[in-house]
């Protein structure tokens, strides 16, 4: 194992954190589970495919069960669907099939009334090209005030026929896009996502009236999309995109990614979220090298930045525990409290990242429809839920991704013509992209959409998926959403202080740590049963009863539990 920090000193630095904090209202995202929503996928209240707000409110009975404190809801603004709602047409409205702002309205006062709190999305680098001042920057022309909100620049060659440089966008294709005047603009994304100029004081103060926007509709805190990109450097003469990328620029010189100036913008998005009681919260996106991370979650930027290390972690005992102190110092050093991710709608869900072997290349495995390699889907199971248990059992916040509390797996039979992620596209059909971990959740076992909404849905959901509806589940005490609910109960039974402390002598292959109040998590990531420390079994990521539970004295392979202990 090679451990980066020694155990005694995370535990030292987490009792700083503690003290200076503790559970008051403007704290309540340190230790939240916060349960992402995908609104178009998430239930279809009026049966036109789409997901909506309504839908969503219709199932919030669904989540006060679970048990989470708080609803991250992805875009559901304005939006020709571009990059699945994060090209915004306008950020201060809602799409018209996913509902109104009278039902965004309703949907958070049914979240409160819960006391289920509410993040929404923001999405600052780029608006779409149906933004109105997108498409007033386009009829106004070259060198106006217009285009000037926007990154446009002169194209190469006498009529400017060729672009400016030969950057890349992220979804694949060039990141310059021509509009016929010999004038082009940057989009790091799709085409369809022009990218802002943060240098320009209306974009600054419109984003300003954004937050205040839905903070003043009662919404508790906001999701930073791309929050490392806005700051650009994009004075003459460009770099190339081999040049963009010299590992030497990586420490705030890069062109557009994590500049230092980026935290000017930030400061100022703290004095407005500061202007509310309790403060308005907010959690980065950003990819970042973990040690630039903690300017983004520093108490006078957004507080929060997202950690995805797990995400890209396999399921193995020394790269957990290492990831998770790494991650620990590097929150304290913010003084922010950590995330922790398995799932989200960008990649695929871990109940089948866990079931590949280690190393598999993911969008090949995508390409081949699922079947090369053959997952073990059994054993994915088994260790997505005895990672989330871990993973729940960690001070900081946990982010869980919709369909996750039902150990979805993800759909990668999705055909050509159904899939809508411009990396498909973008990448001349090398790449299918995320659709896989978009389709509609299964919350019947029968009916057009399983449940969905009334008529089929917007990606097609698999005949398997019936067997992981909710209201099979709902009868199933072994099932995964049974476990989900279990392990949240607990943990707000359990959680305290932010307090970690890690047991050294473990067996190979197994993760061990205590936290306040004698809450033990141990975790066998191998595949043979280990003896069991002394302590009551308060719960077992495994399918155990509870009888089985009162006499368990060995750990199964691939397995978390919980114990109450009263010594370390
Ligand atoms: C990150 C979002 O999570 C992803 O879905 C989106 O495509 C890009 N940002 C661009 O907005």
């Amino acid at each position: 194992m090679t451990d980066t920090f020694p155990a005694e000193e995370v535990v030292t630095s987490a009792l700083d954190v503690v003290r200076t904090t503790d559970a008051e209202a403007a704290t309540w995202w340190r230790q939240a589970v916060v349960y992402q929503i995908y609104p178009r996928s998430f239930a279809d209240s009026n049966g036109d495919g789409l997901g909506d707000l309504p839908g969503i409110t219709t199932r919030v009975p669904h989540l006060a069960a679970l048990g989470v404190d708080a609803v991250w809801l992805s875009p559901f603004y304005p939006s020709a669907l571009a990059d699945g709602g994060y090209d915004v047409d306008d950020y201060r409205d809602v799409d018209p099939r996913i509902g109104t702002l009278e039902q965004f309205d309703d949907l958070v006062a049914a979240l409160h009334a819960h006391g289920i709190r509410v993040v929404v999305d923001i999405v600052p680098n780029h608006s779409s090209n149906r933004h109105r001042w997108f498409t007033d920057a386009l009829a106004a022309g070259p060198g106006s005030p217009e285009r000037a909100r926007y990154v446009f620049r002169r194209g190469q060659g006498p009529d400017g026929e060729l672009p400016p440089t030969d950057w890349t966008a992220m979804f694949g294709g060039p990141a310059w896009e021509p509009v016929g005047d010999g004038d082009w603009y940057l989009h790091l994304f799709a085409p369809e996502q022009p990218d802002w100029n943060w240098d320009h004081p209306e974009v600054r103060e419109d984003f300003h009236t954004t937050l205040r926007f839905w903070s003043d509709r009662g919404v508790d805190g906001f999701r930073i999309d791309v929050a490392h990109a806005l700051a650009k450097d994009l004075s003459e003469p460009l770099p190339s995109q081999a040049d963009l990328r010299a590992p030497d620029v990586l420490d705030g010189m890069h062109r557009f990614e994590d500049r230092d100036e980026v935290h000017e913008i930030y400061r100022g998005w703290r004095a407005v979220f500061d202007e509310y009681d309790p403060p308005r919260t907010a959690v980065a996106e950003a990819w970042v090298p973990a040690h630039r991370r903690a300017r983004y979650a520093s108490p006078e930027g957004l507080g929060q930045a997202f950690n995805f290390d797990l995400l890209l972690a396999d399921p193995d005992a020394a790269q957990f525990r290492r990831t998770i102190e790494d991650n620990l110092a590097l929150a304290h050093e913010s003084g922010a409290s950590s995330t922790w991710v398995l799932s989200n709608h960008d990649v695929v869900r871990h109940a089948t990242r866990y079931a590949l072997p280690a190393g598999t290349d993911l969008p090949a495995w995508l390409m081949s429809g699922g079947t090369d390699p053959a997952p073990d889907l059994e054993r994915g199971r088994r260790l997505a839920r005895a990672a989330t248990a871990l993973v729940l059992a960690l001070p900081g916040s946990t982010y869980l991704y919709q369909g996750e509390e039902l150990g979805l797996p993800e759909v990668a039979e999705l055909d050509a013509a159904d899939l809508q992620d411009p990396t498909w596209q973008r990448s001349q059909g090398t790449e299918k992209g995320r659709d896989g971990c978009r389709v509609p959740l299964p919350w019947t076992a029968h009916g057009a959409s399983l449940g969905f909404g009334d008529g089929p849905a917007h990606l097609p959901q698999p005949a398997w998926f019936a067997e992981y509806a909710v209201s099979r589940q709902e009868e199933d005490p072994t099932s995964t959403l049974a476990l989900y609910r279990r392990a949240l109960a607990a943990r707000r039974r359990l959680q305290t202080g932010e307090q970690l402390e890690w047991a050294d002598d473990v067996p190979a292959g197994v993760v061990r740590f205590r936290r306040p109040g004698g809450w033990t998590s141990m975790t066998n990531f191998g595949p043979a049963a280990v003896p069991l420390p002394a302590g009551r079994v308060v719960l077992s990521s495994g399918t155990h009863t509870d009888d089985e539970l009162a006499t368990l004295t060995q750990l199964p392979g691939e397995t978390t539990v919980w114990l109450e202990t009263t010594t370390a």
